[in-house]
């Protein structure tokens, strides 16, 4: 699942990146069955098509196993992909407002835009007064950056850098600011937090900043039947043939989508803050207890996590949030079904853990473990789950 790929499990507001991230799980009917194989053959001939020259994945592929890292620099040499971004108001005005009413961070600065993509934020920073961008993007999108930046006339303050940070020569020693959108759903997925964190170490000054700089994952719990027997119950008899061993891997993908905040059946625990100015990257590796009690009696079917950044160095503490209790963003929600369904009294709590880790073939998935016990008048449950983002 790479970040801002469709995730065929998503039930809602599908977005325009479907048709060049799945197209093999576009739906056919009986009736279609001729035009089925000239479109497999089409669409098999688009993906042989997909270039994987520009930004060279790290991982071999292996046959049709591709992983999030083979799609993911292909992914972001498209528009839609950037559109998307773009459009979710929440996340890119949240960066306008930081930058517009805190030129005092910017004025004369230098500032290095970790993967500038259309090179949005080095446009902000860059009418906030910087003295120099340096907007680094190693997909396609990087020929249309400096095109933009040019129509724009800001060739002067921005110099668009094609490559991968971790490769490039940046013409300067030092910059003052680091700014980067380099969360992924469940915040971590992608990995390209350690692209930031290479970039700090490498190049920002002593008391030098990152925006934003701190990041926060939260987890709750969902009542959510309905939908659990669509995605996972679904498996158990389809057409009448037990379907059950795919039932088993969609219980271990978790699930991006949009959960309403009716809902919510506990509070909302903090598993874990990072501060990205000070934190090393195997602080992307930890495990995190939690107690979630029961506001309501109710049924409990998945967990659900979601995060929040936050710009702590401008006049005000700026930042967004992506918690089902906020205005929705294209990151969703990320829900994590259980097992068993939970039957649970106001009050009574589902404690446990989460440990979370890069996964060690394809560091940009994400291996969540998942310890949870609930001893309550009506479930007695202590289970150990495991999921894989990818
Ligand atoms: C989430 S997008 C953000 C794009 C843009 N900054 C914005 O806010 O709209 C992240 C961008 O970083 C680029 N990227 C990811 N890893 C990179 C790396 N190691 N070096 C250079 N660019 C990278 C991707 O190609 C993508 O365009």
């Amino acid at each position: 699942m790479a970040r801002r790929r469709n995730n065929n499990n998503q039930s809602s507001s599908s977005n325009n990146n479907e048709s060049f991230s799945h197209p093999q799980v576009t739906k056919l009917s009986i009736d279609d069955e001729e035009e089925e194989e000239e479109f497999v053959e089409e669409m098999t001939t688009e993906s042989s098509n997909l270039d994987h020259s520009m930004c060279e994945a790290d991982e071999t592929l292996i046959g049709s196993d591709k992983t999030s890292a083979d799609y993911y620099f292909d992914s972001y040499s498209h528009f839609g992909i950037h559109e998307e971004m773009l459009k979710d108001a929440v996340r890119t005005k949240t960066y306008q407002n930081v930058i517009y009413k805190n030129t005092f961070l910017f004025k004369d600065k230098i500032v290095l835009d970790v993967g500038a993509g259309t090179g949005i934020l080095s446009l902000f920073c860059a009418k906030a007064g910087a003295k120099h961008v340096y907007a680094v993007e190693c997909s396609q999108m990087a020929d249309m950056a400096k095109e933009i930046v040019e129509t724009n006339g800001f060739s002067n303050v921005i110099t668009v850098l094609k490559g991968k940070v971790e490769e490039i020569v940046l013409p300067v020693p030092k910059v003052d600011i680091i700014i980067s959108e380099w969360m992924g759903y469940f915040l971590l997925f992608e990995n390209m937090l350690d692209t930031v964190l290479y970039a700090r170490n490498k190049w920002l000054i002593n008391d030098g900043i990152v925006l934003p700089d701190k990041a926060s994952l939260y987890l709750t719990a969902i009542e959510d039947a309905e939908y659990k027997e669509d995605k996972i119950e679904f498996w158990n008899n389809v057409y009448g043939f037990d379907m059950k061993c795919i039932k088993k891997q969609s219980m271990m993908e978790p699930l991006v989508d949009t959960v309403d905040q009716n809902q919510i059946v506990t509070n909302c625990q903090l598993l874990k803050t990072m501060d990205i100015s000070k934190m090393s990257s195997g602080d992307v590796s930890f495990t995190a207890p939690f107690k979630l009690v029961a506001e309501r009696s109710d049924y409990i079917h998945a967990l659900v996590a979601y995060f929040d950044v936050s710009f702590t160095k401008c006049h005000k503490l700026m930042g967004f949030s992506t918690g089902p209790r906020s205005r929705a963003t294209h990151w969703k929600q990320t829900v994590l079904y259980l097992e068993d369904v939970l039957t649970i009294c106001e009050g009574e709590a589902v404690v446990g853990s989460m440990t979370v880790a890069p996964n060690k073939k394809n560091p940009r998935d994400v291996d969540i473990m998942l310890k949870y016990e609930l001893n309550g008048q009506h479930s007695q449950i202590k289970r150990t789950q495991h999921y894989k983002m990818r």
